[in-house]
């Protein structure tokens, strides 16, 4: 039984995210999807709670995909829902040198191992920061974030 954390800011989950999960759905036995807090990102557009909710309703179709929420390390959530490895998508080159250094410093303070998953060309350009961004400003996001995370966006930003 293999057991992944995929951590992330989810602010909001976008099909990049969820093309991830379905992808380690497939290979590993079970995946905790995780809301997190990163510190080096400035005001959330939603909190946390809103954030799990969104993963919760975009994911009730796995059955082997569980969400929670944190607000501290993620090797201590690792700890805690006993997951056998972290896994992170990798969208290009850019986010590589990032994600290497998180997971050598997860590596460092814990040994939890990070698994590194390629996304599909398709939806390299898609970021939670530009999904934000455009939706804000009244544009069409409707075909990069699943149907609950539209109707969030077009609560907030009614155009
Ligand atoms: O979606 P993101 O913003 O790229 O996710 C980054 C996240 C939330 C996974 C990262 O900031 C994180 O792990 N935050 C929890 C605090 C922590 O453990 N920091 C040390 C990372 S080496």
């Amino acid at each position: 039984m293999t057991r992944v954390l995929y951590p992330g800011s989810f602010d909001p989950v976008h099909n990049g995210h969820v093309e991830m999960v379905e992808t380690a759905a497939g290979l590993f036995d079970e995946v905790v999807v995780a809301a997190l807090i990163n510190p080096s990102k400035g005001d959330a557009l939603f909190d946390l709670e809103e954030r799990m909710a969104l993963l919760d309703e975009s994911f009730a179709h796995l059955s082997n995909v569980r969400t929670t929420m944190f607000d501290g390390l993620v090797v201590d959530l690792a700890g805690e829902v006993e997951a056998d490895f972290i896994i992170k998508g990798l969208r290009a080159v850019s986010d590589f040198e990032s994600e290497l250094q998180m997971a050598q410093m997860n590596m460092a303070i814990s040994g939890v191992q990070t698994l590194f998953l390629p996304t599909a060309s398709r939806r390299s350009f898609m970021a939670s920061r530009l999904i934000r961004e455009v939706a804000r400003l009244g544009g069409d996001v409707s075909q990069m974030v699943p149907d609950p995370v539209r109707a969030r966006l077009q609560d907030r930003f009614p155009g």
